[in-house]
């Protein structure tokens, strides 16, 4: 046996790696585009209903079982039914997709922030990003070479996640969340003060926020919504059963939870303003409507968002900075986190020390993650992204509700959180578990696999 499980430094410090593990590249890229391509104030609607539906209870069920069973998804799952391991196993293999690309995400922001000292994107920031940047090639089968410019950023960031979890729960993965989110905070909380008040922002936050109420019942905003809330807050991704495993056993794991699930969403909204209140300025300066500058995904963060920087003229290369700057400290403290659930896992069954296991984990992912920094990245990106996030997530989100749910006696969490947490959940948690959340994702599944058919 290696002896006792490691345990965090104080509660601040938890909550600080959870939200760390949770706010992400998904909120500050993800979230806007999202919400400004489902209906604007309507997605948040749903967001919020999505939140209290499954967010929070799912998340109070992973802390509950994580802190109860003390283990890594796979031991935790095994503690509870030993046939069930493969589901820990499943949810850490997700992990590991998600962390080859995710890595490679960081390392662009890293180079962006260095790009932003000088602007170097120019008046073309879309030939920029694929041609001079990426040297993106024809397809996902033309390789194209490995490119030297990402290269070294994603050192950087394999690096920083290595030191980290290598150094231990409290002393590493702790302690870079405690520096980490406080300052990303008030970086992004700089942003919107500036955002907010230049000409044009209004327009920008209006189609955040304006609801278009005529699509409450468009399946789509819904399946958005709450795929959204799965992947912002890093929920049946095996982090938060890994993550809460190392609670003291006095822990107030319902308090935790609401904790975590909301400021993780405050930070989301924070982040859409910043960037739409930027988008609206730019569009102002070029007199066309927000919606024609406003694009999804990767695009919106190195292709839009640089254009929208440069229009904020003498100030642009601080608020570049500061804007890719807190990308890649979202990322990295999420790349911890994923990590980590993996090498937990192998750490518990293999009963290894976690520094070997480090070692052999980041060096098998990190070389792994080169396949991403080559000329058909993206292209690779693209692909592993939609079934990890579509397929992946949702079968291990589903699988897990219905198992822990229907086939184990979930109110044995809830008498085991309650003595321990000064606001006691009641059983609309059992019902969000067993009806809500199982209804939703396997919903969201259907309609996805419909969706990919077609
Ligand atoms: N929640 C993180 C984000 O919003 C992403 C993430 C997903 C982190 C999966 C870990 C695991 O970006």
């Amino acid at each position: 046996m290696l002896g006792q499980r490691e345990q965090w430094g104080s509660r601040f410090g938890f909550i600080m790696a959870a939200v760390g593990s949770a706010v992400g590249l998904g909120n500050i890229w993800r979230f806007p585009y999202m919400a400004a391509d489902n209906g604007g104030g309507i997605f948040f609607l749903c967001y919020l209903f999505a939140l209290l539906t499954a967010g929070i209870p799912i998340m109070i069920l992973e802390f509950g079982i994580g802190h109860k069973y003390r283990g890594s998804a796979p031991l935790t799952f095994f503690k509870i039914n030993p046939k069930w391991e493969w589901l820990g196993w499943w949810q850490v293999l997700v992990c590991f997709f998600i962390s080859i690309y995710y890595v490679v995400v960081i390392a662009w922001a890293l180079s962006y922030v260095i790009f932003s000292l000088n602007i170097a994107w120019g008046d073309a920031p879309k030939d920029f990003f694929f041609g001079s940047y990426l040297k993106l090639t024809g397809g996902p089968f033309e390789l194209g070479g490995i490119n030297t410019q990402i290269l070294l950023p994603l050192a950087v960031a394999w690096i920083v996640a290595f030191v980290a979890i290598y150094t231990g729960v409290k002393a590493g993965i702790e302690r870079i969340a405690k520096y980490l989110i406080p300052i990303l905070f008030f970086m992004v909380v700089f942003i919107v003060i500036r955002g907010v008040t230049l000409p044009g922002s209004a327009a920008g936050l209006n189609f955040l926020f304006e609801p278009d109420f005529s699509r409450i019942f468009d399946y789509k905003i819904w399946t958005a919504a709450y795929g959204q809330i799965f992947f912002d807050l890093s929920i049946c991704f095996a982090i938060m059963i890994t993550y809460s495993s190392y609670l003291p056993k006095k822990s107030d794991v319902v308090n935790n939870a609401f904790t975590t699930c909301l400021t993780n969403c405050s930070f989301s909204v924070l982040a859409g303003m910043a960037v739409f209140s930027i988008l609206g300025h730019m569009a102002f300066t070029q007199g066309v409507d927000v919606k024609e500058v406003a694009s999804a995904g990767v695009g919106l963060a190195f292709i839009t968002f640089p254009a929208a920087i440069s229009s904020l003229g003498s100030a642009a290369p601080i608020f570049g900075v500061l804007f890719f700057l807190a990308l890649t400290f979202a990322g990295i403290t999420s790349l911890i986190s994923i990590n980590e659930a993996a090498i937990a896992s192998i750490m518990d069954k293999f009963e290894m020390g976690r520094k070997k296991a480090t070692i052999m984990y980041t060096g098998t992912a990190a070389v792994c993650s080169l396949l991403f920094a080559t000329g058909a990245g993206l292209y690779i990106l693209d692909i592993v992204d939609h079934f990890t996030n579509n397929f992946g997530i949702v079968f291990a989100g589903l699988i897990q509700v219905l198992l822990l749910g229907w086939l184990f006696d979930l109110k044995s969490i809830k008498d085991h959180v309650n003595p321990i947490s000064d606001f006691k959940i009641g059983n609309w948690w059992l019902f969000a578990i067993k009806v809500v959340t199982p209804l939703v994702a396997g919903y969201t599944g259907i309609m996805t696999l419909i969706g990919d058919l077609k």
